[in-house]
């Protein structure tokens, strides 16, 4: 049966249907944005499918079915993403996580014992995505998180706040600046790491979102270079430096890391089988931790 005029299914049939060319998840999307304005779940969607979509949601809803069809983000449409067991608060100035992500917290939580006082680095946290999940996880662990843009550190802070967690502290800088003569048990980092001139930067949410957050030279590598030199200085002896990076710049990062010195150097991979993370270990011997 044909859905009833200007009734909700009707409304997310059409919507899906105007977003089917530009989006591969077109129904979801639909239904998302016509929860938000109605601040229902879906499976209240589906319960009151026949119901008429008063006027003024329905404006709404094709306000924000707009947006969407200029491709904005449905993240950024939202306000939110969700993360490991996280709902977070998303905007403009800073990366929207991603699930790929995961796979850095599940790799420094296998570093992590549970129980264990130990202090754990996050740079570059954007929305703290990174740093609440491990917080969350290890509640005794003490988490610094570092942010470089002002808009990222407040979003970071709603975060934080949000979260009722009280094992993170945020800080401004630039990577390891705001933890001068600091040292911490664990470094992770999902920095920026495309390269300027990746044909990517031109399609889907990632023209939505600040070339500071992706974009780290003509090889992607520039800021984890600065991060790979810098960690002998801010580890523990024995301490793990962990590195999201590019599915193709395994290599280039395990190189980076043996040259610096740290050993035990290697990498995980996703579920698609690209290298995502990799790792290397300062020596557990102090006279062979760096200084500073
Ligand atoms: C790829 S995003 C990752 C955000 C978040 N950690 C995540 O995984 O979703 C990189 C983050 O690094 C920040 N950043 C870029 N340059 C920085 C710098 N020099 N110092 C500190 N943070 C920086 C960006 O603002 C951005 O929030």
């Amino acid at each position: 049966m044909p859905p009833i005029p200007g009734s909700v299914s009707h409304h997310l049939a059409e919507a899906a249907r105007r977003l089917q060319e530009g989006s591969d998840s077109a129904r979801l999307d639909a239904e998302l944005m016509l929860c938000h304005v109605l601040r229902c779940s879906r499976a209240w969607l589906f319960a009151h499918a026949d119901d008429p979509l008063e006027p003024g949601a329905a404006g709404e809803f094709h306000r924000l079915l707009r947006r969407r069809l200029q491709g904005e983000p449905i993240a950024h449409i939202l306000g939110r993403r969700g993360f490991w067991t996280l709902d977070l608060a998303v905007d403009a100035s800073t990366l929207i996580p991603r699930p790929e992500t995961e796979l850095l917290v599940e790799a420094a939580l296998a570093r992590i014992g549970e129980g264990t006082h130990l202090r754990v680095l996050d740079l570059g946290t954007g929305t703290a995505a990174v740093a609440l999940a491990i917080a969350s996880e290890r509640p005794r662990a003490e988490i610094v998180a570092v942010e470089q843009s002002p808009g990222a550190i407040d979003l970071a802070r709603r975060n934080v706040d949000a979260s009722g967690l009280r094992n993170v502290a945020l800080r401004q800088g630039s990577w390891y600046a705001p933890v001068a003569g600091e040292r911490f048990s664990v470094i992770v980092s999902n920095p920026p790491y495309i390269a300027s001139g990746d044909p990517h930067l031109d399609h889907g949410d990632v023209r939505f979102e600040p070339r500071s957050a992706l974009v780290a030279g003509v090889d992607g590598l520039d800021d984890i270079r600065v991060i790979v030199a810098g960690a002998a200085a801010h580890l523990e002896p024995g301490g793990w430096l962990m590195l999201e990076h590019g599915h193709d710049q395994g290599e280039a990062v395990r190189t980076l890391m043996a040259t610096a010195g740290m050993g035990e150097v290697g990498s995980r991979q996703d579920l698609a089988g690209h290298e995502r993370v990799s790792f290397g270990r300062l020596s557990p011997s102090p006279r062979h931790s760096g200084t500073g």
